[in-house]
């Protein structure tokens, strides 16, 4: 029978996401035996490069793995080999038809399987699919397509990418990436919920008080004002990560694992949430900031910003969803640039504990004694229950502490890149983690009404430092929902 070869087609392949990202994640998949034995790579831009230049550029983002030194220069050397450059505009069907060409060459004999990667700005979207589709795809196997965000600002304007894109490619083809869904940890939501007795039987509303979705960065938009002044943080960050770890989080338990088990679930419970009220959302937008001899930008100082420019680059809000489970639980997300920390997790609040036998023993802030669950996805992916513990000695006196589950403490592996994992499953047609067409349509029809809201009625975002810890608003919306805002540092 005929061996199977793969051709990943980078379209984009010399901007910023292709060179950070995907290279990269691609080489560590061949240094780790993970790619097909056959494979080639194509990167496709319009810049007129030869097959040497293309390896001159990524040759400088390949990495090796800390624990995997070993031939890492040889790897490199083998795995640059197969990867090819084609120049070519986005919209031409001449400039795909040559890809094609040279395609079918380094396939010959081979049962071909093509992955088209686009990388590349949502105004050519439709274009790449139209022509990678028309004059590119593989005549004897499968053809794939992976697309990154955004996919539309708003309910018509995914809907119609929606539709577009489903001219050309059927659903199976489409594999729609949202990066947070590869990361360790938000894959490992599942497992912790549904392989342990300790937690599933605690999480809805009869013991945890609120949960958390937090994430921050310590650096602004400096560079990418341009994209992001039309899409700002809830379309950013607030209505593709966070709102997927919150779908992971809530969910029913789905029948099995497959990918369309595993989505539908996550279909019911986005079609549970409420819809968001502006008395339930506050947003922000970063100013400049001195702090010793050194200042910082404002958002509206990007030349790329308009000076007037009302889009958030801070929001918190509050969900809920309406079914058995979570009835009356606030879902608190927050997402911010210019912060003064980095990191995303998630915390779990509990209940107080009813008649609580030591209530003495905590003053009068029972706040303090409740159970808090952390699940820091990132830097220093760890889980933490914060509990509480008498502290060895005479007398009776407590304190809270954490179980503590570390990941480098615990695993001595690396934790791949989130664009590995996913790159893997596209490879191998695994859908679990990529978001399907009902599950967009769920989570534009949650924010869209808001941001139309907030547009419309041109909320003035409230100011806050570079560096600091947000607008003061964040904590007002918390206290309305008696709820404290945890904080990564602020843990122990
Ligand atoms: C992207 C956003 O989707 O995620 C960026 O467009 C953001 O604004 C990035 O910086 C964060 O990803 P990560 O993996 O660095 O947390």
């Amino acid at each position: 029978s005929v061996e199977p070869t793969i051709s990943i087609t980078v379209v984009g392949a010399s901007g910023d996401l292709a060179k950070k990202k995907i290279f990269p994640a691609l080489f560590a998949l061949f240094y780790e035996d993970c790619l097909p034995k056959h494979f080639t790579i194509y990167g496709y831009a319009r810049s007129k490069m030869t097959d040497e230049e293309l390896r001159e550029m990524i040759s400088g983002t390949l990495t090796c793995r800390i624990d995997k030194r070993e031939n890492c220069g040889d790897k490199m050397d083998q795995f640059l080999q197969r990867c090819f450059y084609n120049s070519g505009l986005y919209n031409s069907e001449e400039n795909f038809s040559e890809l094609d060409r040279k395609l079918k060459e380094k396939e010959v004999g081979r049962l071909a399987n093509r992955l088209f990667y686009l990388s590349i700005p949502p105004n050519i979207f439709v274009d790449a699919v139209k022509y990678a589709s028309s004059r590119a795809s593989s005549a004897s196997g499968w053809t794939r397509v992976i697309v990154e965000k955004p996919f539309g600002r708003d309910s018509d304007s995914s809907g119609e990418l929606t539709r577009s894109f489903k001219q050309y490619l059927t659903e199976e083809q489409i594999f729609r990436i949202d990066h947070y869904l590869g990361k360790e940890l938000v894959e490992n939501l599942s497992v912790l919920r549904f392989s342990n007795l300790v937690f599933e039987p605690l999480w809805s509303r009869n013991y945890i008080r609120n949960v958390q979705l937090i994430f921050s960065e310590d650096f602004g938009t400096e560079g990418r004002g341009g994209y992001f002044d039309n899409y700002g943080i809830i379309r950013d960050i607030m209505q593709n990560h966070l709102l997927q770890i919150l779908a992971l989080f809530a969910m029913e338990t789905p029948v099995t694992l497959d990918a369309e088990d595993i989505r539908n679930e996550k279909v019911k419970v986005l079609r549970s949430m409420r819809q968001l009220t502006l008395d339930n959302v506050i947003v922000g937008q970063y100013k400049g900031h001195t702090r010793g001899s050194k200042s910082y930008p404002a958002y509206t100082d990007d030349p790329t910003v308009p000076n007037n420019s009302l889009t958030p680059t801070f929001a918190a809000l509050a969900i809920f969803i309406d079914n058995a489970r979570w009835d009356g639980v606030p879902f608190l997300m927050k997402a911010g640039k210019a912060l003064h920390t980095k990191g995303a997790e998630i915390r779990v609040q509990f209940r107080h504990v009813p008649g609580n036998l030591y209530k003495q023993n905590f003053g009068a802030d029972l706040d303090k004694a409740t159970n808090e669950l952390v699940i820091r996805v990132q830097p220093d992916e760890g889980i933490y229950l914060k509990i509480n513990n008498k502290v060895p000695g005479l007398g009776m006196r407590l304190d809270r502490s954490d179980l503590n589950l570390l990941y480098k403490a615990r695993y001595t592996k690396e934790i791949p890149d989130a664009y590995e994992t996913l790159l893997l499953d596209a490879i191998e047609g695994e859908h679990r983690l990529f978001i399907r067409s009902d599950e967009l349509v769920a989570a534009w029809s949650l924010f869209t009404p808001l941001l139309k809201e907030l547009e419309e009625k041109k909320i003035a975002p409230e100011l806050y430092p570079y560096g600091s810890r947000g607008p003061v608003g964040a904590h007002y919306l918390a206290a309305k929902h008696n709820i404290r805002w945890g904080d990564l540092s602020d843990d122990s």
